[in-house]
């Protein structure tokens, strides 16, 4: 059983059909383990038959899924998560996360939050964690379940997006943020700084963005459909950045945040 987050996992958003069916069957083979799905991304179906065809022991993976927000009311939030378990084939997730909060409280916290305690207690979930949550809505969650109950807050991070007030206070509550869209959907690889960087460590920008994220404390989840890049990014694993290639990272900061949709909460996390 899987207690601790992978530091690198696999992200599946988009990565539907026969061609995500190959992606992850790539990856599992590049050493990857984690994998990171959703109600909405419509990928569950692939990661349960990438895990079966796999050959390897269930045990071996750690999945994610997450609620969708127009799941999270009190009638709909059980049902889908027993119906996420049967499109993945498993009895089990080792991470359940509320996808978004839900929109002005349409459905209350309470609610849904006391439904992802449940849901760890009758074993669907080993651990339970949010995604899209703000220092606020955390801090309600700390209020509500306890400390330490929630594994990660699965946000928005790269390296032109670093959050730093998040960053610090999920540091201050021991609780480790999960970086999705780690690589600025691409765009770390046109940067100067990390083409510099990576030339000097014989890796790519994008193996850089993701060292520098997990040296920052960091769990990330990069997605790509190309055996090549998905291995230059499993790569990234064994970057040693210095502390003067750290520093030079966290200068591209710029708050570029790409995921902004209506329903977001009120984001607190800049600088
Ligand atoms: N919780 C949430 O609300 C939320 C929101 C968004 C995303 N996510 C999760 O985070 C995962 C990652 O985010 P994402 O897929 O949107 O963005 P991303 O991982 O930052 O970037 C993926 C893009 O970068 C390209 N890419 C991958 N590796 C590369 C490399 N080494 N060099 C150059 N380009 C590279 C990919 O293209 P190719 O396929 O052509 O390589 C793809 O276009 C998602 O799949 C999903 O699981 C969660």
């Amino acid at each position: 059983m899987n207690t601790t987050i992978p530091k690198l996992g696999l992200g599946t958003f988009g990565r539907t059909g026969e061609d995500g069916l190959t992606a992850l069957l790539s990856a599992i083979e590049i050493g990857y383990r984690h994998i990171d799905t959703a109600q909405s991304y419509g990928t569950e179906e692939n990661v349960g038959r990438a895990i079966a065809r796999s050959g390897l022991a269930r045990d071996a993976f750690f999945v994610t899924t997450k609620v969708a927000d127009t799941n999270l009311a009190k009638g709909d939030f059980m049902p889908s998560v027993e119906k996420s378990l049967e499109t993945l084939a498993l009895d089990h997730v080792d991470l359940l996360l509320i996808h978004w909060p839900s929109a002005k409280d349409a459905v209350p916290f309470e609610d849904y939050m006391e439904a992802l305690a449940e849901a760890k207690a009758r074993g669907f979930a080993r651990n339970i964690g949010v995604s899209n949550f703000p220092i606020g809505h955390l801090k309600r969650a700390e209020a509500l379940l306890g400390k330490g109950v929630l594994a990660t807050d699965q946000v928005e991070i790269h390296p032109f997006l670093q959050s730093p007030k998040l960053r610090d206070h999920a540091r201050g509550i021991g609780m480790p943020l999960t970086a999705y869209m780690p690589l600025a959907k691409g765009r770390v690889s046109n940067d100067p700084l990390l083409s510099e960087i990576a030339t000097r460590h014989g890796v790519t920008a994008a193996a850089v963005a993701l060292a520098f994220l997990m040296e920052e404390g960091h769990i990330v989840i990069p997605a790509s459909s190309n055996a090549g890049r998905l291995r230059e990014n499993y790569a990234s694993l064994s970057v040693n950045l210095s502390a003067d290639d750290m520093t030079a990272i966290r200068g591209l900061d710029r708050g570029m945040r790409l995921i902004d949709p209506d329903k977001a909460p009120d984001w607190d996390d800049a600088a």
